[in-house]
């Protein structure tokens, strides 16, 4: 972590909890947050809970969508727009995660319009990048990233760059409890930051807040934000218990 840019601590709560379960977890969660704090806290929470959520948790938190629909609005059942995300108080949205690249089938030429249109709309992406076990295997993980990266980020705007958040999650660490570790994913995320120079030039790309996902846990959250390349933590699993969410923002404070 750098001092120049802003660390990210960002919940994915995939398809968990309903509107009951996220009030229980807010009432004790907003109780551990302090008077001022440097980090930016960021909810993923499921489509249903984004509106009323965004009413109780005051300005220390902010909501992003866990996808959106690159159309403003238009004859797509089942799908959200980018319109219908600030609508609903989103500030942020995830887009690519590796659960809609497998089961979704979203193709990076799909992330590409997702991207494009989450900025149109005035959301800051989160684009999620990482290889398989499989491609890790073959050694293809510079390879598998720079193709995410640049068929993803196709036609952005340079100006838009520094409000890009970059999520690294190893498909192979995500939920498996098998982390990459700390500085294997800051080589990585070196890696990743010189990728994106070559699109924006290193004064932006510079800027760029990129996170390690996969398996973040209080226990080993440290190793990850000590690493000079890592700006904070996409978390799944561990985000859902309050305490131990916070224990993954503020393990800096804390121990
Ligand atoms: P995990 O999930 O922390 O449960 O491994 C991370 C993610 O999918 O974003």
């Amino acid at each position: 972590m750098t001092s120049s840019r802003t660390p990210l601590f960002a919940a994915n709560w995939k398809m968990y909890k309903t509107l009951k379960e996220a009030a229980v977890f807010f009432e004790t969660f907003l109780k551990l947050l302090p008077q001022k704090m440097e980090e930016e806290i960021v909810i993923f929470p499921p489509f249903t809970l984004l509106y009323s959520i965004s009413s109780f948790i005051g300005t220390k938190i902010k909501i992003g969508g866990q996808d959106l629909f690159w159309e403003k609005e238009g004859a797509f059942t089942g799908e959200i727009s980018p319109l219908m995300l600030k609508d609903s108080g989103c500030h942020f949205v995830l887009i690519g995660h590796s659960e809609r690249r497998k089961y979704f089938a979203e193709t990076n030429s799909m992330i590409n319009k997702k991207v494009l249109s989450a900025f149109e709309y005035g959301l800051k992406p989160v684009l999620c990048i990482g290889e398989t076990l499989e491609e890790m295997g073959k050694g293809m993980t510079r390879q598998i990233l720079t193709k995410q990266i640049q068929e993803g980020l196709k036609g952005v705007a340079h100006s838009d760059f520094e409000k890009l958040v970059v999520a690294y999650e190893p498909v192979w660490a995500i939920g498996t409890g098998k982390a990459d570790t700390p500085s294997q994913s800051n080589e990585t995320i070196r890696f990743i930051r010189e990728t994106l120079s070559d699109l924006c030039g290193i004064h932006e790309a510079d800027k760029i807040r990129i996170l390690y996902g996969g398996s973040v846990k209080p226990q080993n959250i440290r190793g990850f934000i000590e690493q000079p390349e890592i700006d904070g933590a996409l978390v799944g699993g561990a985000s859902l218990n309050p305490e131990d969410f916070a224990r993954i923002v503020f393990s800096r404070v804390l121990s």
